[in-house]
């Protein structure tokens, strides 16, 4: 009796510990195994869910496939935040302020909110209470790989440095295949062509900023 009493705390608290770590690994692991993919035509929420969402790139520059999902977003969500993520040891060509004033002049919805932010993106949108961290991807057979190693950071970053909250679930969302043809690298190529006119950038970027944009990247 009394051996029995002496050795059971420990037992109990071991497995309460390996419960703890076993539980949450088993689900991490089958979240970056088995990735949420959002395909086009995107789901709609009728009503909008009252949660904050975070959508992360580096919109450099941003185009109309960016746009269509942003505005997706915004109908569907409570709250956008659209966060251009920075290396404070890179250079850029053209900065991230820049390419936030290009985004704030084309996203002009009320529940859009930019932002740029270096480090941890995952940290920061815990912070503003996000539910959801999205990345916008061509398709996952051409963009998923990449991406896995950013699902994984994003999946175990917050149980390793913090803050300790259960980690956000990220959602890959497929573009709209109306601009699957688009990508920022296409546009900067277009910009950089020698031509001196901004109509080469015609139905890639919203037209209102197509001279921006043109001046920023050429
Ligand atoms: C996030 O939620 C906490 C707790 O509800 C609140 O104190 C904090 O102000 C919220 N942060 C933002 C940015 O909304
Ligand atoms: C480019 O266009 C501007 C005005 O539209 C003009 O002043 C300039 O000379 C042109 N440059 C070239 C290289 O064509």
């Amino acid at each position: 009796m009394i051996s029995f009493l002496s050795s059971t705390p420990i037992p109990t608290t071991l497995l309460l510990f390996l419960l703890l770590l076993i539980i949450p690994t088993a689900i991490l692991t089958y979240r970056v195994l088995f990735p949420k993919i959002l395909k086009y035509p995107w789901p709609t929420n009728t009503p909008p869910k009252q949660d904050t969402v975070v959508i992360a790139g580096s919109f450099n520059p941003p185009h109309n496939g960016h746009v269509s999902m942003i505005q997706h977003l915004s109908k569907n969500y409570k709250q956008v935040i659209v966060v251009i993520g920075m290396n404070p040891n890179k250079v850029y060509k053209v900065s991230p302020q820049k390419r936030l004033e290009i985004l704030e002049q084309i996203l002009v919805e009320k529940n859009v909110k930019v932002a740029i932010v270096q480090g941890y993106i995952w940290r920061y949108a815990m912070l503003h209470n996000a539910s959801t961290f999205i990345r916008g991807i061509r398709t996952w057979e051409k963009d998923g790989r990449e991406e896995r190693s950013l699902h994984i950071l994003n999946s175990w970053g917050p149980l390793v440095f913090g803050p300790l909250k259960w980690p956000l679930k990220t959602v890959f969302m497929e573009g709209d295949t109306r601009y699957l043809h688009l990508s920022s690298t296409i546009v900067r190529n277009a910009c950089e062509k020698k031509d001196n006119s901004s109509d080469c950038l015609r139905g890639m970027v919203p037209k209102h900023v197509e001279k921006q944009v043109f001046e920023a990247y050429r």
